[in-house]
């Protein structure tokens, strides 16, 4: 598991733009996530490597953010906000109505490996209550009789 000598100069560039490397951890998992779609302990000890720092530091990011996922997602990952504007706006509903159209929980993938679901906190979008997220497309202001729709554009 490497970079290609292309990545590592756009890796050399994002380290260039701080005055220190802890700075370009949280680009530089975003980049390994890009490339290897989620961030295994391999990915943690060769950015490890790369930044010449020590392991934790690099994990202890990593766990503290939801966008980096600690184990591989479906082709398509659904986050489901439930934060405060979301929950008033019908969030836990539209989680309970993606888990029983997809049969899964909040952090398992279906067996066919397309979507996996997860519940999350506020991601900035509140004032477009309820939303989720499909991979990186925000839909926003959500109405529950549209996931149906969502699941089978996805799906295809
Ligand atoms: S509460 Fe859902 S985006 Fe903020």
């Amino acid at each position: 598991m490497e970079f290609t000598a292309e990545e590592l100069a756009e890796v050399e560039k994002i380290k260039a733009k701080y005055p220190n490397s802890d700075a370009a951890i949280m680009p530089l998992l975003w980049k390994a996530q890009k490339k290897w779609g989620w961030i295994s302990d391999d990915v943690i000890r060769y950015l490890a490597y790369l930044l010449q720092m020590p392991i934790a530091r690099i994990e202890g990011i990593a766990s503290f953010y939801t966008m980096y996922f600690k184990k591989q997602p479906g082709r398509h990952h659904i986050q489901v906000c439930t934060n405060v504007s979301c929950m008033l706006h019908g969030g836990e509903e539209m989680l309970a109505k993606f888990s029983d159209k997809l049969g899964i929980k909040s952090g398992e993938t279906t067996a066919d490996g397309a979507f996996s679901l997860e519940e999350v906190e506020c991601m900035g979008a509140c004032g477009y209550a309820p939303m989720i997220a499909v991979d990186e497309e925000y839909i926003e202001n959500l109405d529950i009789n549209k996931i149906d729709e969502i699941i089978e554009k996805y799906r295809s």
